[in-house]
């Protein structure tokens, strides 16, 4: 249903946040709109929650304040996404309609009295979601300062009642024909769970003991596609009116996720993303990129970070402050991977209601307060920046020689109960994956099973668990023709109903590997076990080791200790014109990373800008219409020389004599158009500094 087929131009860097005029008296309005402009905000999301406002009874609709609030904003040249506020039903929906609220696995239907709590696939709530934003696209689709829509916020309810039976039946159907189908996929003779008729099989609720994993996972991918149904409901009401801007809805990450990113992506016109970080060390900056490479694959191209923190990282429990230097070089790393904005949650910090302790872009302290002064000094950053906006004319917006597969079915599969270890988390596999190419300078990209691998290298499967045929025969192809494949433990073991395949794991890609596993060796917490090689240092293996043999793979680490002491642990085959490793053992974050380092030379993938990754600097290269821009973040504790054939667009200077980087601050360097093969840049550490770095990198991995 994407509408716009070209590249997200929005124009400008977009930089603003959640704006909510219905929490605010109308002085305090005018005096927002004057702090925007203050702090060169050009854009705000108006009203994600705001239904009740906007109809306070059923059929009575209160608009009035809302044109006023969009006025204000349009006088002062601020444009405005205007969000649909179906996340949040008002109360007399939710008093009329008791049957659309959602139900919980126990049974347990919630009542209302926060937010998010909806049955996606009640008759009554769609209805109610297509009425109100057919409204709104009425009346304000054709605004002239309207950049586009943000339909709900965060799908993500899964809701286990008396709808979703009815829609997860209906889902079943259509997938699987007729119930021989369904009752052989899930493997139903197990347990005497043999279904006689749709109507017997129930969402995955609360029972005596493990539910049926097909029945798990088909339960998500279902749920995910009625969410995807019901947004793309809303914006065909909205393509209805007549409104032709652009329509997104807000993905979020990482704790949770109910979406199958890569089929919504198809949907969308621009890929939204809300990131709130969830460390204050090293690892949020790791985090950024993360998430914004997983932005940009999705996309496949640029997009827009619509909602970030301004002021806290929220960690168990507590908000912790972050520190006006980590606001302005994270806000520049998501743009330096493809976003077109840096948005915040939200642009006044509430006082009242379930978010007053969430920080705004505007604090309680008000004007007055390190967060507002370095509000308007990324405000004014973003404006030096600008120009980085221009999608580029043909190619990949960042270029990266190195793809990971992601999938929610791996996320998803991974959380079925009564796996062989409850101890391996997809997110952390792939943030560990990523983590450990970003740290040695590595761009990537994430995939689709199936996509394009033209432009890659080198493929990384990181715990896929089911996979189908057709995905096995593409990895395969991939390595056939001259790619390097890297598959770990947990990848192909079962089918993509999550059947076990036999004779040796993993079943789908014993045959590429040239190894197998008999046996799965999870480790207990604590258990360390070392793995040695000619090749390279030294690695310690946790959590999980696999009993391996060979076929036609060698043997590059071997267990040196515990039950499988002298049997193969990493092995690598040769696969027509490429080449496959298997990894069977988790690693160590620091021996991941030696692992990478002997994978990469091998490979001959080279990082962005060879030199910065050591010193604790990422380096970016963002491609645009008339120029390349390399973003250098120093995320390292001393200040270094950089020298570059290129402008800092920061301080204007030009850096070919070079110039002086401070550790924590940032520098976007213009570079000539497709020339970042030829970038060299010389990072000159001062010699009395050495014994900080090696601290430094060493506080990292503790
Ligand atoms: C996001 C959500 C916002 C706000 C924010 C901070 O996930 O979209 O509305 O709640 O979290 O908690």
């Amino acid at each position: 249903m994407s509408t716009c087929h070209q590249p997200f131009d929005p124009g400008h860097l977009l930089y603003g946040g959640d704006w909510n005029p219905d929490q605010w008296p109308r002085e305090v309005w005018r005096e927002d709109v004057a702090l925007m402009r203050k702090a060169h905000v050009n854009t705000v999301t108006v009203c994600p929650f705001s239904w009740a406002s906007m109809e306070p009874r059923e059929g009575h609709y209160e608009f009035g304040w809302l044109d006023d609030a969009i006025e204000l904003l349009a006088d002062a040249g601020i444009g405005f996404f205007l969000a649909t506020p179906t996340a949040s039903p008002p109360p007399w929906f939710t008093l009329a309609h008791p049957d659309a609220l959602a139900v919980t696995p126990s049974g347990v239907q919630l009542r209302h009295g926060s937010r998010d709590t909806y049955a996606i696939a009640a008759p009554a709530y769609r209805k109610a979601c297509r009425r109100i934003s057919r409204l709104l696209a009425e009346r304000y689709g054709k605004h002239p300062a309207l950049r586009g829509w943000h339909v709900h916020n965060e799908y993500g309810t899964i809701d286990y009642g008396p709808h979703a039976e009815r829609g997860f039946r209906h889902w079943l159907k259509d997938k699987y024909g007729d119930l021989d189908n369904l009752n052989d996929a899930w493997g139903t003779s197990f347990w005497s769970q043999r279904y006689g008729s749709w109507e017997e099989i129930l969402p995955p609720v609360a029972t005596q003991y493990l539910p049926n994993p097909g029945l798990v996972l088909d339960f998500r991918r279902y749920s995910s596609d009625e969410m995807r149904n019901a947004y793309l409901e809303q914006a065909e009401q909205i393509r209805a009116a007549g409104s032709t801007v652009p329509i997104t809805t807000n993905f979020m990450l990482p704790d949770w996720n109910n979406l199958e990113q890569w089929s919504w992506a198809e949907d969308l016109d621009v890929i939204s993303l809300d990131h709130y970080l969830d460390s204050t060390s090293h690892e949020a900056e790791a985090h950024v990129a993360y998430g914004s490479d997983l932005a940009r694959s999705w996309s496949g191209g640029p997009w827009i970070l619509m909602e970030q923190n301004a002021t806290q990282i929220k960690l168990r429990g507590r908000a912790l402050p972050k520190p006006p230097e980590r606001t302005i070089r994270d806000s520049l790393g998501y743009i330096a991977r493809g976003s077109q904005s840096c948005m915040f949650f939200q642009w006044r910090a509430s006082t009242a209601g379930a978010e007053q302790w969430h920080s705004g872009m505007l604090p309680h302290a008000g004007v007055d307060s390190e967060g507002f002064r370095t509000v308007v000094q990324l405000g004014q950053i973003l404006k030096r920046l600008d120009e980085v906006h221009l999608p580029p004319v043909d190619g990949p917006i960042v270029h990266a020689d190195v793809a990971i597969v992601w999938h929610a079915d791996g996320w998803w599969a991974l959380q079925t109960p009564d796996l062989p270890s409850a101890d391996i988390i997809y997110a952390k596999e792939l943030r560990a994956t990523h983590r450990a190419l970003r740290r040695l300078g590595i761009a990537t990209d994430f995939v689709a099973p199936g996509a394009s691998l033209d432009s890659y290298r080198l493929l990384v499967v990181p715990c896929l668990y089911p996979m189908d045929e057709q995905t096995a025969a593409w990895i395969s192809a991939f390595a056939r023709t001259g790619g390097t494949v890297v598959v770990t433990y947990l990848s192909g073991l079962a089918d993509s109903n999550m059947r076990v395949l036999p004779g040796g794991y993993p079943g789908r890609l014993r045959d590429l590997l040239g190894a197998y596993s008999e046996a799965l060796c999870p480790l207990e917490p604590g258990v360390r076990h070392r793995l040695l090689s000619a090749r390279g240092k030294p690695l310690d293996a946790v959590a999980w080791t696999e009993h391996v043999h060979l076929t036609h793979a060698r043997s590059v680490y071997s267990y040196a200790e515990g039950p499988l002491a002298g049997l193969p642990a990493i092995t690598w085959a040769r696969a027509g014109a490429g080449s496959a490793w298997y990894v069977s053992a988790q690693l160590t974050r620091p021996s991941l990373q030696d692992l990478w380092c002997l994978i990469l030379h091998d490979a001959d993938v080279k990082p962005t800008v060879v030199g910065a990754a050591p010193l604790g600097i990422e380096a970016v290269v963002r491609r645009s219409r008339d120029a390349d821009y390399l973003f250098l973040m120093h995320d390292g504790e001393i200040d270094v020389d950089v020298t570059a054939p290129g402008v800092d667009l920061m301080s204007g200077i030009d850096l070919s004599e070079g110039g002086l980087l401070r550790a924590g601050s940032c520098t976007v360097i213009r570079l000539q158009p497709n020339a970042a093969h030829a970038v060299s840049v010389a990072i000159h550490k001062p010699a009395d500094d050495s014994t900080h770095l090696e601290s430094d990198l060493n506080r990292e991995y503790q």
